[in-house]
Order: structure tokens, then C-alpha cells, then sequence
């Protein structure tokens, strides 16, 4: 394997010593790319492009080439594949967001949801993350990533995208134990998922709970970060002689810091709603820090969005364990010339603060 040139962001991770703050975007391949766009449309439609190891790797390094300050690369793909390869037969209605055709309502559903194998159900997931190592080339660590078992159980159960998780919240107070099969399955299937990618290139694997934050503490705690624990536990390591960070992202999970640090994750990720200042006080030694700037201030203008930066940089304070990038993926409408002010920012306002 081709040896890491930019290796900063596997450092912060682990709290070793950096010469600036990496950064890296989430949703950074997306449509406020005009690249993204032209590729998704040669693709079809967003899922071809996510089973086309070729395409998927195209995007995924779009980014990349238009911006030299990105110290990470994070597949192409999304969380729903899961939950496809276990037949629910995902699809994007234009303009909609993701639906089902299949549902998930009763115990004897869950009973009945196979758990994925990787490299079968999951293959060409698997090719595009060989396809990306391979086309990187050592110039930064590629992320791989899944879904929680709790934000991947909304969708199975609503069918789609929901906005008061109605039904799956009815299932978890209903009939707790068919959540607790379901969130099970999950990690057993999200644990494997995740080990494929790493055995198949990824350096570092972050998990995308973006619907934890929309459950009651004890909730929280009982049926979304315990199988976020299960899988850190079944991960693998170590791969080719360097440690696999694990980043665990809770949308709105703000609250419940202390017991994710415990949870043998490497990093939490933020978003925007807490001071990272606190944050960092708060799990002190145990984890490093992603995040945590409002994607929405990439709607603002160059100074403003610098401003912002120095700001944050300035809370988290001296020293590494912090990963810049936005407290959630950025979104259609911001000009791409923002997303490059914003990278800049980052690198040359952080110096500072590592020597
Ligand atoms: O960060 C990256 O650049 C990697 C790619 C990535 C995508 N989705 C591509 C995508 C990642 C990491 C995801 C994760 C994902 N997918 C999450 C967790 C993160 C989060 O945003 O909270 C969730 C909840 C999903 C499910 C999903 N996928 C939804 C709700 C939608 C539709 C909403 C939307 O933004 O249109 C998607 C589609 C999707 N996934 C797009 C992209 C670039 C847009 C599809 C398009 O090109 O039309």
C-alpha cells in the first residue's frame, strides 16, 4: 500500500501533534457541485451513481481537485444502502427523498430481515471503496461510513424520511422488543458493513446517527448509543499497521457527551448547536473533537464565513483533537466559492494554535 502523504487527519484523531486543524466537509461530493451535478446526471439518478464504483470514485475525488485544503476523503455512497440489501427496495423519488417499498411493522417483520453479507449484498460498495484507495493514492485517508442502527430503523419503519418519527417511536414504547431485534440486526449488519470497508481501504470510519437526537435521554442511551457501543466493539482496529478511528456523530447528541466518550469511539462529532470549548472540557482527554460550524453560515460572505472559523478555533483553544468540518453536511444552495473560503480559513487561522 502506497504510504500516506497527508496524514493530519488520522493524527487528530488520535490527539498526536498537527502542524493546522484538518478539515473536511460532510456531504462535500453533493449538488452544489456543478461537477456532482454533471456526473449524476451521466449516471441517471442517485442511486446508479452509488452502484457505479466508477462514478461513485469520480465524486468522491471531485472535492478534492477543486479544493487542495481537504485533508480527507469520505465515500461516495449513503446509509440507506443497508436497509436495501435487506430487501427493503430502496428508492429516490425526484425531489422526495428516500423511500421503501418495503416497510418494517411487526416482530415478525423484523424476524423475517436477513443480515447482509459485505461483500455480496454490499459488493459494489466494497469496489468503490478499493476503487477509491486506489485512485487516492495516498494523497489523504479515506473515510468510510454507515448509518446508526436507530437513524437506519426510522427510515426502515416510516418508509422514508419523517419529521416526527411516529411510527418508530410507537414501535420503540410499543413493543420495545421488536426495536431491540431490529436495532440488533442492525448492528450486526452495520458492524460487518463497516469491517468490509475497512478490510476493502477505509482509514478511518465515522457513523452518522442523525436521528438520536430526536429521543428522550433515557432512550438515547437504551436504544440508540448502546448499539453504536456494540458495533465500536466489533470493529476491526487495526489495518495495515495503524490504528482505524471511530467517529461517532449524533445529531443533537449535545446532551449526552460524557457517555458517548465512554463508548470507545476515538471522536465525537458535533453539530452546531453546542460550544466546542464546553464540549472539549467536558470529555477532556478521551475522544477528539469533529465539527462543529452551522452549515448555514457557508450562506454568508467569505469574512463573515472567517469570522466564524476564528471563532470556533478559538474556543477549542491550543493544542490537537479537533477536526474542523460543518455540524452537518452542507447543503444545494451554497456557492462552492464559500466551501473554498471556508478550507482556507481553517488552515491558515489554525497554525496559531499548533505550535
Ligand atoms: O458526505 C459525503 O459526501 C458522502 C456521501 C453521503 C451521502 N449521504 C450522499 C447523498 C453520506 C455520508 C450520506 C449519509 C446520509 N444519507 C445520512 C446521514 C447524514 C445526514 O445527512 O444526516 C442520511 C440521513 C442519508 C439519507 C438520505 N440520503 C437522505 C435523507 C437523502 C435525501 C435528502 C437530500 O439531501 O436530498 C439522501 C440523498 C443523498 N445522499 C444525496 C447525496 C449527495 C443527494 C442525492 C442527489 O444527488 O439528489
Amino acid at each position: 500500500m502506497t504510504a500516506l502523504k497527508n496524514d493530519r487527519f488520522l493524527r487528530a484523531l488520535l490527539k498526536q501533534p498537527v502542524d493546522v486543524t484538518p478539515v473536511w466537509m460532510m456531504r462535500q461530493a453533493g449538488r452544489y457541485l456543478p461537477e456532482y451535478r454533471a456526473t449524476r446526471a451521466k449516471a441517471g439518478d442517485f442511486m446508479s451513481l452509488c452502484m457505479n464504483p466508477t462514478l461513485a470514485c469520480e465524486v468522491t475525488l471531485q472535492p478534492l481537485d477543486r479544493y487542495p485544503q481537504l485533508d480527507a476523503a469520505i465515500l461516495f455512497s449513503d446509509i440507506l444502502t443497508v436497509p436495501d440489501a435487506m430487501g427493503q427496495g430502496l428508492y429516490f423519488e425526484s425531489g422526495e427523498g428516500p423511500r421503501f417499498r418495503k416497510v418494517v411493522s411487526s416482530l415478525a417483520d423484523v424476524e423475517a430481515l436477513p443480515v447482509p453479507d459485505p461483500e455480496q449484498d454490499l459488493g459494489y460498495v466494497m469496489e468503490a471503496v478499493r476503487t477509491i484507495r486506489r485512485e487516492l493514492n495516498g494523497r489523504v485517508p479515506l473515510i468510510g461510513f454507515s448509518g446508526s442502527p436507530w437513524t437506519l430503523a426510522t427510515y426502515m419503519v416510516e418508509g422514508g424520511s419523517s419529521k416526527d418519527f411516529r411510527k418508530s417511536k410507537a414501535m420503540l414504547y410499543d413493543n420495545p422488543q421488536a426495536m431491540h431485534l431490529l436495532l440488533d440486526k442492525l448492528a450486526q449488519a452495520v458492524t460487518s458493513y463497516l469491517n468490509g470497508q475497512i478490510r476493502a481501504g477505509a482509514q478511518a470510519v465515522q457513523i452518522f446517527d442523525s436521528w438520536g437526537g430526536s429521543l428522550s435521554s433515557a432512550a438515547y442511551l437504551e436504544f440508540s448509543l448502546a448499539y453504536m457501543r456494540k458495533i465500536v466493539d466489533g470493529l476491526i482496529r487495526e489495518h495495515e499497521g495503524r490504528r482505524v478511528p471511530v467517529i461517532l456523530f449524533t445529531k443533537g447528541g449535545g446532551l449526552w457527551l460524557e457517555a458517548m466518550a465512554e463508548s470507545g469511539a476515538e471522536a465525537l462529532g458535533l453539530d452546531w448547536t453546542c460550544d466546542i470549548g464546553s464540549a472539549r472540557a467536558r470529555v477532556g482527554d478521551r475522544v477528539a473533537l469533529q465539527g462543529n460550524m452551522d452549515p448555514s453560515v457557508l450562506y454568508a460572505n467569505p469574512a463573515a464565513i472567517r469570522t466564524e472559523v476564528a471563532r470556533i478555533l478559538a474556543r477549542y483553544g491550543e493544542g490537537t483533537g479537533h477536526v474542523f468540518n460543518l455540524g452537518h453536511g452542507i447543503t444545494p444552495e451554497v456557492d462552492p466559492a464559500h466551501a473554498g473560503a471556508f478550507f482556507e480559513a481553517v488552515h491558515e487561522l489554525s497554525a496559531q494554535y499548533h505550535r
